[in-house]
């Protein structure tokens, strides 16, 4: 085992006594933004969603994780395990111990295989004399409990074609049993990709079957493709990623990376695409993930790459996303938040009106396509969110609530087109805002930031709403 203790690039294993519950203390400090019902770093940064499994009785769920600062460095797996998405159990993590993960155990999926989850990942690396990248593709093996048993390193570079940019697996089991994973990569002309690995078992080498096409995919400007996840939604196959480089539009593709998904029909290694969308229109969303078993469920980070956060001065980063039970209908991909809610009420919005948790509450409200203005949380110095809807654009306003300079450098609106505005369900939890539309026809998910907020809303005119308490997790 090695220590790995070089300035950000520094394992757990290298942590002093006590080092940790410093951190920790620091975040504790935080009295407005640390969420309820999300999950959440104890320290440092979260950002993808990982490993998400089923073992027949619990789900596993991963994500990337810097435990001792609110910045991208060595990263580690953290470890949930639940049957409930309610409470959490700890488990053993992925921690930085071997040459094939020098520099960070970087994001993938996992498979049930044989009775054990086998975590596949991307090892980080960099060689020691010039610096390069090499990444590593590698499997972790843990038992049902959350055991870690074994590590190996499966490939250990990039295959001919493809630049070092190749990370991210994602496998699955085939109808014939053998295992298959789709995996991110960067061409050498520096377009983004995916590629199609197989293996017979865990003891034979993956072979590179080809790329994984997507029929009618705008790549223009697109220099990667990050956390590509494939799986099967009803009668569609559907193919989800997180293209870099696509330009923005005004009332699309607005953040500085996206979340996608196609969705459509298997031909041989293609997609054969009926319908491409933005996985959600909100502030901070980014490499989300699924996991099957009989529903299909998927967590997203609350987060993008290259942003910071005012809890940063606390050491905390990022979250990930409720979970959300996805399903089909009219061709597009809806999602469903899981989440238990308690004290239902019914209540008229009216000028101005007082809720009691607002701000770790469930708001839900039928606009009836009207015009409508929300303001919430306003504070004394005159902070506040808004949600509006006017001639057929929903928009999410943080214009006067706190934002770093990289929050700001993105515009502080967020648009979604929607042609009929039926139904707005809204979840608060203190800094984090998840909007699902219509049934979860569309979805805006974002981070806000109001300290010493009021648990108000005010309305531009009469409307009846429910509001409930979400109950918060436990991780233990
Ligand atoms: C996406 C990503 C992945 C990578 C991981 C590193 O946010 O950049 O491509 O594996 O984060 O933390």
């Amino acid at each position: 085992m090695h220590i790995f203790n070089n300035g950000k690039y520094k394992s757990l294993h290298a942590q002093q006594a006590g080092e940790l519950a410093a951190i920790r203390s620091e975040v504790l400090k935080d009295k407005d933004f640390y969420p309820t019902y999300h999950l959440a770093p104890s320290t440092g940064l979260f950002n993808d969603p990982n490993g998400l499994v089923f073992d027949g009785q619990h789900y596993h769920i991963f994500a990337q994780w810097f435990p001792y600062d609110a910045i991208h460095g060595m990263k580690h797996w953290e470890h949930f395990v639940t049957s409930d998405f309610n409470i959490f159990h700890k488990a053993d993590r992925l921690i930085p111990e071997q040459l094939f993960e020098s520099h960070g155990c970087y994001s993938g999926g996992s498979i049930l295989w044989q009775d054990k989850i086998v975590a596949f990942y991307t090892g980080n690396t960099r060689r020691s004399d010039d610096n390069q990248r090499v990444p590593h593709q590698n499997i972790a093996i843990f038992d049902k409990s959350g055991k870690l048993l074994e590590k190996r390193c499966i490939l250990d570079r990039a295959p001919v074609g493809y630049t070092e940019h190749v990370r991210d697996p994602k496998p699955f089991i085939t109808e014939d049993g053998k295992i298959r994973f789709v995996l991110g990569a960067q061409r050498e002309n520096l377009t983004g990709t995916c590629l199609l690995y197989e293996m017979d078992d865990l003891d034979s080498l993956p072979k590179l079957l080809s790329e994984f096409a997507v029929q009618d995919v705008d790549n223009s400007n697109v220099f990667m493709w990050e956390c590509p996840d494939l799986f099967q939604l009803a009668d569609k196959t559907v193919f989800m990623w997180s293209p870099q480089g696509k330009r923005r539009e005004r009332y699309r593709f607005q953040n500085n990376y996206h979340a996608t998904y196609a969705l459509g029909s298997l031909n041989g290694n293609r997609l054969q695409t009926e319908y491409i969308e933005e996985l959600d229109y909100g502030f901070d969303f980014y490499a989300p993930q699924t996991v099957q078993h009989s529903e299909c469920i998927l967590f997203g980070w609350v987060g993008l790459p290259d942003i910071t956060y005012p809890t940063d001065k606390f050491k905390w980063h990022s979250l990930l996303s409720l979970p959300r039970q996805l399903a089909i209908k009219n061709e597009r991909i809806i999602q469903k938040p899981i989440v238990k809610l308690s004290h239902k009420q019914a209540v008229e919005l009216t000028e101005k009106i007082a809720i009691s948790n607002l701000d770790c509450s469930y708001l839900q409200i039928f606009p009836e396509n009207e015009p409508l203005e929300l303001n919430f949380f306003r504070n004394s110095q005159g902070q506040v969110l808004t949600v509006r809807y006017e001639k057929g654009l929903l928009t999410l306003d943080r214009t006067h609530t706190e934002q770093t300079e990289l929050m700001a450098g993105f515009g502080s609106l967020r648009h979604c087109e929607i042609a009929h505005l039926v139904q707005l369900e809204i979840f608060f939890d203190r800094s984090v805002v998840e909007i699902f539309v219509n049934g979860g026809e569309k979805v805006l998910t974002s981070r806000f930031f109001i300290a010493n907020r009021e648990n108000i809303i005010e309305s531009n005119r009469l409307l009846s709403a429910i509001v409930a308490q979400v109950q918060p997790i436990q991780i233990r």
